[in-house]
């Protein structure tokens, strides 16, 4: 027997918090009967039903996608751009991604239908590393790299601590290459932390999400997370 609301959660309904108000606003119904209470137990013969859909206890599903240029990180677009769920096929489970990445940013990118593990890496509190590799306009020094290193101020707020490594410096197309590593996820962070300091971003590609890195997927390819590194998030965000 597991708790309704975890079940939900399991089952890509909405985050557990989020599924504990669904069941409070009288939304939910256990073999026809509604149900607020939040610590009641069903098993795996009970019948449920959200705004009268009937909940599918699909299988959970975590997929590591190396997201190319040029999709956008939803599930439907009304523009009906290409979305990185197209990138994936053959999984009938309604996976979405983890957090978002720009449509112009390729890498990392988490797909699932675990709604609670996602809900706890994208939350702010949680400060789950994210590794960025940096094409960035001009010529761009350690010092500059300490500054965001340090945090900036972005939008009156500064940025949490950060992990800055210059790679290379390309004097035919001053550029510089940079790895950023970053234990938070602000909308556009990494292009408004170079932007601010000078040094617009040209190309953006997140390296790693957590330890799970792209090293060897092609650009559009993805895989299947093995259980022990499903186990080794889990254990993360439970920690
Ligand atoms: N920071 C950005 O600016 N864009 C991304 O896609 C991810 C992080």
């Amino acid at each position: 027997m597991e708790r309704l609301q975890k079940v939900m959660a399991h089952a890509g309904v909405a985050s557990r918090r989020k599924s504990e108000e669904i069941i409070e606003q009288g939304r939910v119904k256990v073999n026809g009967e509604v149900v607020t209470e939040l610590g009641t137990k069903v098993s795996v013969n009970d019948e449920i039903t959200v705004d009268e859909v009937p909940l599918t206890r699909e299988q959970k599903v975590y997929i590591l996608l190396n997201k190319p240029r040029e999709t956008i990180s939803t599930v439907d677009d009304p523009k009906d751009r290409d979305t990185v769920i197209d990138m994936v096929e053959g999984i009938e489970e309604r996976i979405y991604p983890v957090g978002r990445l720009d449509w112009d940013t390729t890498g990392a990118l988490l797909l699932t239908n675990d709604g609670e593990l996602s809900y706890k890496l994208t939350h702010p509190s949680f400060e789950f590393p994210k590794t960025y590799v940096v094409k960035a306009n001009g010529h761009m020094r350690k010092k500059e790299g300490t500054f965001l290193e340090k945090g900036i101020k972005l939008d009156g707020k500064m940025t949490a601590p950060a992990k800055v490594n210059i790679l290379s410096y390309d004097r035919r197309t001053n550029s510089t290459m940079v790895r950023i590593t970053l234990h938070e996820g602000r909308n556009h962070q990494v292009k408004n932390m170079f932007k601010e300091i000078g040094y617009p971003v040209d190309k953006l590609t997140r390296e790693s999400f957590g330890f799970l890195s792209i090293d060897k997927l092609q650009s559009g390819e993805w895989r299947h997370l093995t259980p022990h590194e499903v186990k080794q998030l889990e254990q993360m965000v439970n920690e």
